[in-house]
């Protein structure tokens, strides 16, 4: 027998239920986190298969919560799918879970395609499925897509932006894995009338970023005096959103999209990698300068700046030049806009991963593997 949200749980069963995949990573666990600050009659199911990307250490503070329940499994697992589905009947799927580094995607594309393609194919059937069963209007199946799906902007046409009419010209596996997810998403609103929606952000940043992305990855080598690689001439451009922002604009989507529509999702800052490389050093510098950082005693004692580890590298394949967002649609027709000065939020970031030492060491060793088999096996 199907259990109902309140058998399972004790929460009253007015509650609406979200599917979370993915939240054990770096977005996903700042949602979580966000919508049950926002929401008190909300019970939200974590989906995540915990690859390297993915650590429970994110959302130690709200494991016990009655609210929230996490599962661990694959998003390509249709059976396991169908099983989630019918026992907690969602009213809002968020869907995160991904492979989601474009390095990774250069070395390895066929894992883009298995999760990010026929894992959001089987998500999409397996809602489609449950929720046809009865009236569906009121329920939402959101994507949670990337910029990177319109290729790469020139860089000397600053009036160029991405908008959401641009015309889909992915350039690596895996902006091309996850334009093909989009195109899934929008096929099952149009043939079968599922209401799906789509969001496109640009580069986020903040807590619980694995240290593999450009922000978290220089504050990591900084702070552990390795090089600070950049790629090419570092004048390639992202439009950096901070995590809260987005997860805000989410939120906003939820509540008040329209089903079948697409909404870009900006942070209104479109920066040179190399400015960003230069600034998270001089902010290094103020909060935790080199002669304070044991990790700096032995050698290179003459450093006075992080900026002496700042070194150009071999340009990423296919490297995208420039993106930028026009979010005007959001704040039209949602009334939304980001709200985050960057310097101010780059600084709390590196201050939580100067406080978040031990984080840092669990992802980069492996050693969050080990808190999944203490709390759950
Ligand atoms: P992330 O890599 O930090 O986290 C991905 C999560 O998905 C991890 O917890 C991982 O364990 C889980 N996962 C991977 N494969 C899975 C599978 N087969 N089944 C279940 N779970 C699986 O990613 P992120 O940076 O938090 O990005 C989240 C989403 O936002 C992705 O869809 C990504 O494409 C999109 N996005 C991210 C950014 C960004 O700047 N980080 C920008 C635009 C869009
Ligand atoms: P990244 O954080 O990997 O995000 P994305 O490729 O999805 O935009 O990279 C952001 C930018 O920083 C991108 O232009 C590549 C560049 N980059 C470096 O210069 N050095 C690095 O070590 C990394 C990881 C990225």
């Amino acid at each position: 027998m199907i259990k109902t949200v309140s058998e399972l749980t004790g929460v009253k069963s007015e509650v609406k239920t979200m599917l979370v995949t993915g939240g054990a990573g770096f977005i996903g666990s700042n949602f979580i986190h966000y919508m049950l600050k926002q929401e008190k009659d909300i019970f939200i199911v974590n989906l995540d298969k915990l690859t390297y990307a993915g650590n429970l250490e994110n959302l130690k503070d709200i494991e016990n919560r009655k609210n929230y329940k996490f599962l661990k499994g694959d998003i390509c697992d249709s059976r396991l799918l169908d099983i989630i589905f019918k026992e907690y009947d969602f009213d809002f799927v968020v869907h995160f879970a991904a492979e989601s580094h474009v390095d990774r995607s250069i070395l390895e594309p066929n894992i883009f395609i298995e999760t990010n393609v026929v894992g959001t194919a089987s998500l999409l059937c397996s809602a489609k499925k449950k929720w046809e069963e009865s009236e569906w209007h009121e329920k939402r199946f959101l994507q949670i897509s990337t910029d990177e799906v319109y290729g790469s902007l020139r860089e000397d046409k600053k009036s160029d932006k991405f908008t959401e009419k641009t015309s889909l010209k992915p350039r690596s596996p895996y902006s091309a894995s996850k334009a093909s997810a989009d195109h899934l998403v929008k096929s099952y609103f149009y043939t079968y009338g599922l209401p799906t929606l789509i969001t496109r952000c640009s580069n986020n940043y903040g807590p619980y970023q694995f240290p593999e992305k450009l922000i978290p990855l220089i504050i990591n080598n900084a702070l552990n005096n390795k090089m600070l690689p950049v790629y090419g001439d570092g004048k390639n451009i992202r439009d950096w959103l901070y995590v809260e922002d987005h997860c805000d604009a989410i939120y906003t989507v939820l509540r008040k999209g329209k089903p079948g529509e697409v909404y870009n999702i900006g942070g209104n800052n479109e920066l040179e990698n190399i400015y960003i490389v230069n600034k998270i050093c001089e902010m290094l510098d103020e909060l935790y300068p080199i002669k304070n950082n044991l990790k700096f005693k032995i050698q290179n004692l003459k450093s006075v700046s992080y900026k002496d580890l700042i070194t150009y590298v071999k340009d990423r394949l296919g490297h995208d030049r420039r993106y930028a967002i026009d979010a005007t649609k959001m704040k039209k027709d949602l009334g939304w806009a980001p709200h985050s000065v960057f310097e101010e939020k780059l600084k709390d970031t590196i201050g939580w991963y100067l406080k978040n030492r031990d984080w840092v060491k669990h992802v980069t060793t492996g050693e969050y593997e080990k808190y999944y088999e203490r709390m759950y096996d």
